[in-house]
């Protein structure tokens, strides 16, 4: 098992408030996520006995959304915001500003395990473009400057 007991409980609640157990599929996919840090086949196949659901349903919403990583990641996941709004405000200068100061390519996680550097579809947060996000906080109206800070403050608290 990889899920752990309260992971278990806390999605055994959430499929009880709905009336369709189909609808309890996201948040048990969240609170595995929070648990574990990513997802893969073990653990849509845990979600599956435990809110009785078939593992393929379990499977094609976890691989539908990019915001939940298919393998272990860094301690803090960097989501940079690729989409129209956020590419148009200079997106891809940041990921590659941000793949030379982390010494990643996209994808990649640094040496220290601190960081994982990816590029995502639209975040919603548009208005504020660019942005990322890192787990789950957002950062927007980003510059050079502003990213040093982020990542000099996420390196400290490390
Ligand atoms: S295009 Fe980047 S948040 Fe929407």
């Amino acid at each position: 098992m990889i899920l752990n007991e309260e992971s278990i409980r806390r999605i055994k609640e959430k499929a009880a408030k709905y009336p369709r157990r189909k609808s309890a599929i996201l948040p048990a996919i969240t609170v595995a996520y929070r648990q574990v840090g990513h997802l893969n086949d073990d653990i849509y196949r845990e979600i599956s006995r435990i809110i009785n659901i078939p593992y393929v349903e379990i499977a094609e919403a976890a691989t539908f959304y990019t915001l939940f990583p298919k393998k272990p990641v860094g301690k803090y996941l960097i989501q940079v915001c690729h989409n129209i709004s956020c590419a148009l405000m200079g997106a891809d200068s940041l990921v590659t500003y941000l793949e030379e100061k982390l010494s990643v390519r996209k994808g990649e996680t640094t040496d220290d395990g601190l960081f994982t550097l990816i590029s995502v579809e639209c975040l919603g947060s548009c208005s504020t473009a660019p942005m990322m996000q890192i787990n789950q906080d957002y950062y927007e109206n980003l510059t050079r400057e502003r990213v040093d800070q982020i990542i000099d403050d996420l390196k400290a608290k490390a």
